[in-house]
Protein backbone atom coordinates (compact mmCIF):
# COMPACT_ATOMS: atom_id res chain seq x y z
CA UNK A 1 0.00 0.00 0.00
CA UNK A 2 1.42 3.38 -0.93
CA UNK A 3 0.69 6.95 0.29
CA UNK A 4 1.03 10.31 -1.08
CA UNK A 5 4.89 11.77 -0.59
CA UNK A 6 4.82 14.97 0.46
CA UNK A 7 7.79 18.08 0.77
CA UNK A 8 10.15 17.51 3.62
CA UNK A 9 11.83 20.99 3.25
CA UNK A 10 9.55 23.54 4.12
CA UNK A 11 9.05 22.50 7.88
CA UNK A 12 12.05 21.34 8.54
CA UNK A 13 14.51 23.82 8.42
CA UNK A 14 13.84 25.85 11.31
CA UNK A 15 15.82 26.34 14.48
CA UNK A 16 13.03 28.02 16.32
CA UNK A 17 10.82 25.16 15.73
CA UNK A 18 12.82 23.22 18.30
CA UNK A 19 11.14 21.13 21.15
CA UNK A 20 12.48 21.74 24.72
CA UNK A 21 15.75 20.11 24.95
CA UNK A 22 19.21 21.30 22.38
CA UNK A 23 20.64 18.15 22.74
CA UNK A 24 20.72 15.20 20.20
CA UNK A 25 21.85 11.87 20.50
CA UNK A 26 22.85 10.07 17.21
CA UNK A 27 24.24 6.31 17.83
CA UNK A 28 26.47 5.30 15.03
CA UNK A 29 28.11 8.34 14.73
CA UNK A 30 31.36 6.77 13.72
CA UNK A 31 29.17 5.63 10.71
CA UNK A 32 29.32 7.54 7.58
CA UNK A 33 25.71 8.68 7.54
CA UNK A 34 26.06 9.34 11.73
CA UNK A 35 29.01 11.53 10.99
CA UNK A 36 27.61 13.47 8.99
CA UNK A 37 23.67 13.47 10.61
CA UNK A 38 26.16 14.93 13.44
CA UNK A 39 27.63 17.92 11.27
CA UNK A 40 24.12 18.67 10.07
CA UNK A 41 22.91 19.05 13.43
CA UNK A 42 25.83 20.98 14.50
CA UNK A 43 25.27 23.32 11.51
CA UNK A 44 21.55 24.26 13.11
CA UNK A 45 23.18 24.68 16.46
CA UNK A 46 22.58 21.41 18.27
CA UNK A 47 24.74 20.06 20.68
CA UNK A 48 25.13 16.12 20.18
CA UNK A 49 26.58 13.07 21.72
CA UNK A 50 27.99 10.89 19.53
CA UNK A 51 27.09 6.98 20.78
CA UNK A 52 29.65 5.10 19.64
CA UNK A 53 30.42 1.90 20.39
CA UNK A 54 34.68 1.97 19.77
CA UNK A 55 35.50 5.09 21.07
CA UNK A 56 38.90 4.97 19.57
CA UNK A 57 37.37 5.66 16.60
CA UNK A 58 34.75 7.57 17.42
CA UNK A 59 37.27 9.96 18.85
CA UNK A 60 38.91 9.88 15.08
CA UNK A 61 35.85 10.98 13.72
CA UNK A 62 34.98 13.34 16.39
CA UNK A 63 38.52 15.11 16.09
CA UNK A 64 37.81 14.91 12.12
CA UNK A 65 34.07 17.00 12.15
CA UNK A 66 35.61 19.56 14.96
CA UNK A 67 38.09 20.45 11.62
CA UNK A 68 34.98 21.83 10.15
CA UNK A 69 33.12 23.00 13.04
CA UNK A 70 35.78 24.86 15.44
CA UNK A 71 34.97 26.10 18.15
CA UNK A 72 31.65 23.46 18.76
CA UNK A 73 33.92 21.04 21.06
CA UNK A 74 31.97 21.27 24.07
CA UNK A 75 28.72 20.58 21.82
CA UNK A 76 30.06 17.62 20.77
CA UNK A 77 30.71 14.85 23.17
CA UNK A 78 31.55 11.36 22.72
CA UNK A 79 30.17 8.32 24.64
CA UNK A 80 30.45 4.37 24.90
CA UNK A 81 27.15 2.79 23.14
CA UNK A 82 27.65 -0.71 21.94
CA UNK A 83 23.99 -1.42 20.64
CA UNK A 84 24.66 -5.28 21.17
CA UNK A 85 24.88 -5.52 24.67
CA UNK A 86 22.03 -4.44 26.85
CA UNK A 87 24.49 -3.47 30.27
CA UNK A 88 25.95 -1.47 27.88
CA UNK A 89 23.00 0.59 26.40
CA UNK A 90 21.75 0.73 30.64
CA UNK A 91 24.97 2.16 31.52
CA UNK A 92 24.84 4.95 28.32
CA UNK A 93 21.04 5.50 29.81
CA UNK A 94 22.53 6.13 33.76
CA UNK A 95 25.78 8.22 32.65
CA UNK A 96 23.37 10.96 30.16
CA UNK A 97 20.40 10.91 33.33
CA UNK A 98 22.74 11.54 35.60
CA UNK A 99 24.67 14.80 33.17
CA UNK A 100 20.72 16.93 33.43
CA UNK A 101 21.20 16.58 29.80
CA UNK A 102 17.88 18.38 28.05
CA UNK A 103 17.05 16.15 25.09
CA UNK A 104 15.55 17.53 21.51
CA UNK A 105 15.96 13.87 20.49
CA UNK A 106 17.06 10.19 19.67
CA UNK A 107 18.89 9.08 16.15
CA UNK A 108 18.78 6.00 16.05
CA UNK A 109 20.95 5.24 13.24
CA UNK A 110 23.64 2.61 14.08
CA UNK A 111 22.96 -0.31 12.12
CA UNK A 112 24.77 -3.77 11.19
CA UNK A 113 24.17 -6.48 8.46
CA UNK A 114 26.40 -9.49 10.09
CA UNK A 115 28.05 -11.91 7.24
CA UNK A 116 27.27 -14.60 9.51
CA UNK A 117 25.02 -15.97 13.03
CA UNK A 118 26.39 -14.69 16.00
CA UNK A 119 24.22 -14.32 19.18
CA UNK A 120 25.17 -11.80 21.70
CA UNK A 121 25.73 -12.25 25.09
CA UNK A 122 22.20 -11.69 26.07
CA UNK A 123 21.43 -14.36 23.73
CA UNK A 124 19.90 -12.32 20.62
CA UNK A 125 20.95 -12.83 17.06
CA UNK A 126 23.21 -9.98 16.44
CA UNK A 127 21.44 -8.29 14.00
CA UNK A 128 18.35 -8.37 15.58
CA UNK A 129 19.86 -6.84 18.87
CA UNK A 130 21.93 -4.02 17.38
CA UNK A 131 19.09 -3.25 14.26
CA UNK A 132 15.93 -3.69 16.48
CA UNK A 133 15.77 -4.98 20.22
CA UNK A 134 18.58 -2.65 21.10
CA UNK A 135 16.80 -0.15 19.82
CA UNK A 136 13.79 -1.05 21.90
CA UNK A 137 15.52 -0.54 25.31
CA UNK A 138 17.24 1.97 24.59
CA UNK A 139 14.24 4.67 23.23
CA UNK A 140 11.83 2.71 25.82
CA UNK A 141 14.41 3.93 28.81
CA UNK A 142 15.04 7.34 27.66
CA UNK A 143 11.36 7.94 27.10
CA UNK A 144 11.13 9.45 30.25
CA UNK A 145 13.66 11.67 29.84
CA UNK A 146 12.12 13.27 26.25
CA UNK A 147 9.47 15.51 26.96
CA UNK A 148 6.66 17.08 24.52
CA UNK A 149 7.63 18.26 21.32
CA UNK A 150 11.28 15.54 21.34
CA UNK A 151 11.69 13.42 18.23
CA UNK A 152 12.95 10.21 17.78
CA UNK A 153 14.11 9.13 13.96
CA UNK A 154 14.55 5.26 13.58
CA UNK A 155 16.69 4.40 10.23
CA UNK A 156 15.53 1.89 8.34
CA UNK A 157 16.05 0.62 4.69
CA UNK A 158 14.56 -0.46 1.30
CA UNK A 159 14.50 -3.91 2.37
CA UNK A 160 11.00 -3.90 4.62
CA UNK A 161 8.64 -6.00 4.19
CA UNK A 162 5.46 -6.56 7.27
CA UNK A 163 5.72 -10.57 5.62
CA UNK A 164 8.44 -10.51 7.67
CA UNK A 165 7.09 -10.43 10.74
CA UNK A 166 6.68 -13.74 11.85
CA UNK A 167 5.91 -15.63 15.11
CA UNK A 168 9.45 -17.40 15.23
CA UNK A 169 11.19 -13.86 14.83
CA UNK A 170 12.54 -14.63 18.22
CA UNK A 171 14.10 -17.76 18.03
CA UNK A 172 17.22 -17.79 16.51
CA UNK A 173 19.22 -20.31 14.76
CA UNK A 174 22.27 -20.68 12.69
CA UNK A 175 20.74 -22.93 10.30
CA UNK A 176 17.56 -20.42 9.54
CA UNK A 177 20.43 -17.04 9.67
CA UNK A 178 20.17 -15.69 6.11
CA UNK A 179 22.17 -12.19 6.04
CA UNK A 180 19.64 -9.85 3.79
CA UNK A 181 16.98 -11.59 5.29
CA UNK A 182 17.58 -11.09 8.65
CA UNK A 183 18.68 -7.34 8.28
CA UNK A 184 15.08 -6.79 6.33
CA UNK A 185 13.66 -7.98 9.12
CA UNK A 186 15.20 -6.51 11.74
CA UNK A 187 14.85 -2.84 9.47
CA UNK A 188 11.06 -4.49 9.47
CA UNK A 189 10.86 -4.80 13.13
CA UNK A 190 11.85 -1.51 13.37
CA UNK A 191 9.31 0.10 11.12
CA UNK A 192 6.33 -1.57 12.66
CA UNK A 193 8.02 -0.34 16.26
CA UNK A 194 7.78 3.41 14.73
CA UNK A 195 4.60 3.01 13.99
CA UNK A 196 3.29 1.76 17.13
CA UNK A 197 5.38 4.08 19.18
CA UNK A 198 4.00 7.21 17.15
CA UNK A 199 0.37 6.53 17.71
CA UNK A 200 1.76 5.83 21.55
CA UNK A 201 3.58 8.98 22.36
CA UNK A 202 0.87 10.88 19.21
CA UNK A 203 0.52 14.11 20.73
CA UNK A 204 3.93 14.33 22.78
CA UNK A 205 6.88 12.82 21.04
CA UNK A 206 7.31 12.99 17.16
CA UNK A 207 8.50 9.57 16.17
CA UNK A 208 9.26 8.78 12.98
CA UNK A 209 11.55 6.28 10.35
CA UNK A 210 13.80 7.22 7.53
CA UNK A 211 15.08 5.67 5.06
CA UNK A 212 18.57 7.01 3.72
CA UNK A 213 18.48 5.37 0.33
CA UNK A 214 21.58 3.33 -1.00
CA UNK A 215 24.15 5.39 0.43
CA UNK A 216 27.89 4.74 -0.32
CA UNK A 217 29.50 3.26 3.05
CA UNK A 218 31.00 0.28 4.88
CA UNK A 219 27.70 -1.33 5.01
CA UNK A 220 27.31 -1.85 1.55
CA UNK A 221 30.47 -4.47 2.46
CA UNK A 222 28.48 -7.59 2.77
CA UNK A 223 31.80 -9.75 2.83
CA UNK A 224 30.49 -12.00 -0.22
CA UNK A 225 31.87 -13.13 -3.13
CA UNK A 226 29.28 -10.70 -5.09
CA UNK A 227 30.92 -7.49 -3.45
CA UNK A 228 33.28 -6.46 -6.18
CA UNK A 229 30.39 -6.93 -8.91
CA UNK A 230 27.79 -5.06 -6.46
CA UNK A 231 31.23 -2.25 -6.17
CA UNK A 232 31.00 -2.77 -10.30
CA UNK A 233 27.55 -1.94 -11.13
CA UNK A 234 26.21 0.07 -7.65
CA UNK A 235 29.00 2.19 -6.06
CA UNK A 236 28.46 4.48 -8.93
CA UNK A 237 25.13 5.32 -8.82
CA UNK A 238 24.70 5.47 -4.75
CA UNK A 239 24.51 8.67 -2.71
CA UNK A 240 27.03 10.63 -1.07
CA UNK A 241 26.46 10.10 3.14
CA UNK A 242 25.86 13.49 2.96
CA UNK A 243 22.48 13.00 0.74
CA UNK A 244 22.10 9.83 2.83
CA UNK A 245 21.52 11.72 5.51
CA UNK A 246 19.04 14.11 4.62
CA UNK A 247 16.06 12.60 5.08
CA UNK A 248 17.38 11.27 8.76
CA UNK A 249 17.31 15.04 9.33
CA UNK A 250 14.35 16.06 8.11
CA UNK A 251 12.43 13.21 10.08
CA UNK A 252 14.31 14.29 13.40
CA UNK A 253 13.11 18.40 12.98
CA UNK A 254 9.80 17.53 11.39
CA UNK A 255 6.44 18.27 13.08
CA UNK A 256 4.94 15.31 11.67
CA UNK A 257 5.06 11.83 13.49
CA UNK A 258 4.29 8.36 12.33
CA UNK A 259 6.08 9.16 8.99
CA UNK A 260 8.89 7.56 6.82
CA UNK A 261 11.41 10.04 5.42
CA UNK A 262 13.43 9.49 1.91
CA UNK A 263 15.16 11.86 -0.39
CA UNK A 264 13.45 15.13 0.42
CA UNK A 265 10.06 14.17 1.12
CA UNK A 266 7.67 11.92 3.87
CA UNK A 267 4.90 9.67 3.41
CA UNK A 268 2.45 7.67 5.97
CA UNK A 269 3.37 4.69 7.29
CA UNK A 270 1.43 2.00 4.99
CA UNK A 271 -1.70 0.44 6.61
CA UNK A 272 0.03 -3.15 6.16
CA UNK A 273 2.11 -1.44 9.20
CA UNK A 274 -0.25 0.04 11.14
CA UNK A 275 -3.45 -2.53 11.31
CA UNK A 276 -0.23 -5.55 10.98
CA UNK A 277 -2.38 -8.72 12.54
CA UNK A 278 0.73 -9.78 14.51
CA UNK A 279 0.93 -5.75 16.25
CA UNK A 280 -0.16 -7.04 19.20
CA UNK A 281 1.99 -10.23 19.70
CA UNK A 282 5.10 -7.92 17.79
CA UNK A 283 4.84 -5.38 20.66
CA UNK A 284 4.31 -7.65 23.83
CA UNK A 285 7.20 -9.86 22.60
CA UNK A 286 9.28 -6.91 21.15
CA UNK A 287 9.19 -5.81 24.97
CA UNK A 288 9.92 -9.25 26.47
CA UNK A 289 13.01 -9.62 24.90
CA UNK A 290 14.72 -6.58 25.12
CA UNK A 291 13.23 -3.72 27.49
CA UNK A 292 12.12 -6.59 30.62
CA UNK A 293 14.22 -8.85 29.67
CA UNK A 294 17.43 -5.95 30.47
CA UNK A 295 15.02 -4.92 33.72
CA UNK A 296 15.52 -8.60 34.75
CA UNK A 297 19.08 -8.87 34.69
CA UNK A 298 20.03 -5.22 36.27
N1 LIG B 1 24.40 2.58 3.36
C1 LIG B 1 23.21 2.25 2.90
O1 LIG B 1 23.02 2.06 1.68
C2 LIG B 1 22.05 2.13 3.83
C3 LIG B 1 20.78 1.87 3.27
C4 LIG B 1 19.68 1.77 4.12
C5 LIG B 1 19.86 1.92 5.49
N2 LIG B 1 21.11 2.15 6.01
C6 LIG B 1 21.24 2.29 7.45
O2 LIG B 1 21.93 3.48 7.77
C7 LIG B 1 22.51 3.36 9.07
C8 LIG B 1 23.94 3.84 9.03
O3 LIG B 1 24.73 2.95 8.26
P1 LIG B 1 25.90 3.42 7.29
O4 LIG B 1 25.44 3.14 5.91
O5 LIG B 1 26.36 4.79 7.65
O6 LIG B 1 27.02 2.33 7.60
P2 LIG B 1 28.35 2.43 8.47
O7 LIG B 1 29.23 3.51 7.95
O8 LIG B 1 28.87 1.05 8.53
O9 LIG B 1 27.81 2.88 9.90
C9 LIG B 1 27.19 2.00 10.80
C10 LIG B 1 27.35 2.56 12.18
O10 LIG B 1 26.71 1.67 13.10
C11 LIG B 1 27.65 1.38 14.12
N3 LIG B 1 27.41 0.08 14.75
C12 LIG B 1 27.44 -1.15 14.21
N4 LIG B 1 27.25 -2.08 15.17
C13 LIG B 1 27.11 -1.40 16.34
C14 LIG B 1 26.91 -1.78 17.68
N5 LIG B 1 26.87 -3.07 18.07
N6 LIG B 1 26.79 -0.81 18.62
C15 LIG B 1 26.89 0.50 18.28
N7 LIG B 1 27.11 0.92 17.03
C16 LIG B 1 27.21 -0.03 16.07
C17 LIG B 1 29.01 1.39 13.43
O11 LIG B 1 30.04 1.46 14.40
P3 LIG B 1 31.59 1.32 13.98
O12 LIG B 1 31.96 2.66 13.38
O13 LIG B 1 32.28 1.05 15.26
O14 LIG B 1 31.68 0.20 12.99
C18 LIG B 1 28.84 2.64 12.59
O15 LIG B 1 29.04 3.78 13.38
C19 LIG B 1 22.35 1.88 9.45
O16 LIG B 1 21.26 1.74 10.33
C20 LIG B 1 22.04 1.20 8.13
O17 LIG B 1 21.30 0.02 8.29
C21 LIG B 1 22.20 2.26 5.20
Amino acid sequence: MTSMNHNATSKTNNLSEKGAGDTVIVTGASGSIGAEVVKSLLQKNFSVIMACRDLEKGNTVRNEILKEFKGKENVVSLEKLDMSSFSSIRQFVDKISNKNIQLYGLMNNAGTINRGFQLTNDGVEETIAVNYLGIVLLTEVLLPMLDNGARITNVISMTTNPKRITKDMFEYSPKKYRQLRNYGQSKTALLLYTAMLSEKTKGKIHVNAADPGIVDTNILKLDRWFDPLADLLFRPLVKSPGKGAIPLVNALLAEETGKIFLGNSFKSISGDYVKHPLRDWFLENSLKHSHQAAEETK
